[in-house]
């Protein structure tokens, strides 16, 4: 029966778009509709307890809502990652990019957040923890629809013999959601003429994932649609001529602050590129960048929700009386505190001590995002008798965390047309939504979900990656 149920699959992901860019294709990144692969996939979907469920959607909200608060204080942003800014030069990047805007004294009225909240079940404690909190480029969101799509299809052919029903598996509203925010940034701009500019980079083998979002909400409302890339390589490329207006640094920002592509005001910068240092080969992407912030469009995110996101803020906010620094609501405080892993920054000696004593226990995080950053085992305690023998500042650039080990089961994980049978652990995400203009919240939600499952002998996880699958959902 497995070898139907993937045949099955396989054809489903083909024809309904559940696809990526095949690595082995040279222009599977360049070219839409080139070099196509079915995404990893968990041949099922798995049970997942509903308390966990819950909780997770309880705090999207609470979240999205922290981070609208520490955003607008940008002295704690400056201090908090004043150290990590002397050793990575990425996060001295954002951060003047920052520290100029406030300088310039500049508001954001219209401030979106398009969030996912990734969590893993710690076996040990029976406990939901988070594992970060991302605020931009947040992806999968078209691909994780997919996927219970599928599932719903393969239970719908096979309810009998799998013993469950299409109903029971978990739906998922991800793209439908961040188009209609989106949309709604773009309404609040309330300028018919303007564009949503996408921001991607120049080879995407990812880019299937994204075109969920950009069809959606060419459905929901009629927009204008203009594509950009950071990087200037591709600049007589045709997606990139749409965003030459804004890499040439000179006459693209209107006095008044309208950021002009092709003529065209811009309501909405979405940033699908640009979390990471690869997206910035020159000064000419960071003048992109800077001038994109400059400008009165809506960014998703802004300089400020991007390094709210960053690792090092995700370590303080974790240390005690911080939260009651941006979160008034005690219960609110002890729902978000809960899910909190250990985590802790590297000027802790005792906690570094325990680290190279047993690495196994620990994660060692630099700021970057993306996925394949992190240090484990061998690597981290090597890494930390190295840097502590020479008492380098280089510290700063890394945080550590407790390492969660969620409860492992058998799955079938199907990857390039080969399902093989492993033990396998997951990661819960949930989207999150959140567009304000000034005191107007109009939007706090949840979005739906993505579901990763990975060999419980990994380390990272991450689909784009290459270590994760993606899977859906039946609640028990
Ligand atoms: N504390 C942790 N315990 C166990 N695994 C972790 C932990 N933190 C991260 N990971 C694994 O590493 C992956 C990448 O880490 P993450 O913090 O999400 O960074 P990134 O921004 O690169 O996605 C996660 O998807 C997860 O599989
Ligand atoms: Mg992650």
């Amino acid at each position: 029966m497995v070898d139907e149920l993937v045949e099955e699959a396989l054809v489903w992901c083909s024809q309904h778009g559940l696809v990526v860019g095949d690595k082995n294709h040279p222009r599977s990144g360049k070219a839409p509709g080139v070099g196509l692969l079915h995404a990893p996939f968990s041949l099922l979907p798995m049970s997942f307890p509903r308390v966990y469920w819950d909780q997770a959607l309880e705090l999207a909200p609470l979240f999205n809502e922290l981070v609208d608060r520490v955003s607008l204080d940008g002295e704690f942003l400056q201090q908090t990652l004043a150290r990590t800014k002397q050793v990575d030069f990425f996060t001295r990047r954002l951060l003047d990019i920052h520290s100029e805007m406030m300088k310039l004294n500049k508001h954001e009225n219209i401030r979106l957040g398009l969030t996912r909240s990734d969590y893993m079940v710690d076996g040990a404690t029976n406990s939901l923890l988070q594992v970060e909190l991302n605020t931009i480029s947040t992806s999968s969101n078209g691909l994780a629809c997919g996927v219970s799509e599928l599932h719903r299809n393969l239970v719908r052919m096979h309810e009998r013999d799998l013993g469950l029903e299409k109903a029971s598996v978990m739906g998922n509203t991800a793209i439908a959601q961040h188009a209609e925010a989106l949309a709604r940034a773009w309404e609040e701009y309330n300028n018919q003429s303007a564009v949503v500019l996408v921001v991607v980079q120049a080879e995407e083998r990812y880019m299937y994932d994204q075109y969920w979002i950009t069809v959606a909400m060419k459905e929901i409302y009629p927009l204008s649609f203009a594509y950009g890339s950071l990087d200037k390589q591709k600049i007589h490329k045709k997606k990139l001529n749409k965003a030459r207006v804004i890499i040439n640094s000179e006459g693209e920002l209107r006095p008044d602050g309208t950021l002009l592509v092709n003529g065209r005001p811009v309501a909405v910068v979405y940033f699908r590129a640009g979390y990471s240092p690869s997206d910035y080969p020159s000064e000419t992407e960071w003048r992109a960048r800077q001038l994109i912030e400059r400008s009165s469009a809506t960014k998703c995110p802004s300089i400020s929700y991007h390094l709210v996101g960053t690792k090092k803020i995700q370590q303080e906010l974790a240390k005690e009386n911080v939260l009651e620094r941006f979160l008034d609501n005690k219960t609110d405080i002890e729902k978000v505190r809960k899910c909190f892993a250990g985590l802790w920054s590297l000027e802790d000696d005792n906690v570094v001590m325990s680290a190279i004593e047993s690495p196994e226990l620990f994660v060692l995080k630099p700021q970057r995002e993306g996925g394949g950053n992190n240090i484990y085992g061998d690597d981290l305690r090597n890494t930390l008798v190295r840097l502590r023998r020479y008492d380098s500042e280089e510290l700063a650039a890394y945080i550590l965390m407790q390492r969660i080990f969620p409860p492992a089961s058998p799955c079938y994980l199907v990857r390039e047309g080969v399902c093989a049978r492993d033990n396998a652990v997951s990661e819960f995400g949930i989207f999150g939504a959140y567009l304000r203009n000034k005191d107007r919240v109009i939007i706090n939600n949840q979005c739906g979900y993505l579901m990763r499952t990975k060999a419980a002998s990994l380390n990272e996880g991450g689909v784009v990656t290459g270590y994760a699958f993606l899977n859906s959902i039946f609640l028990t």
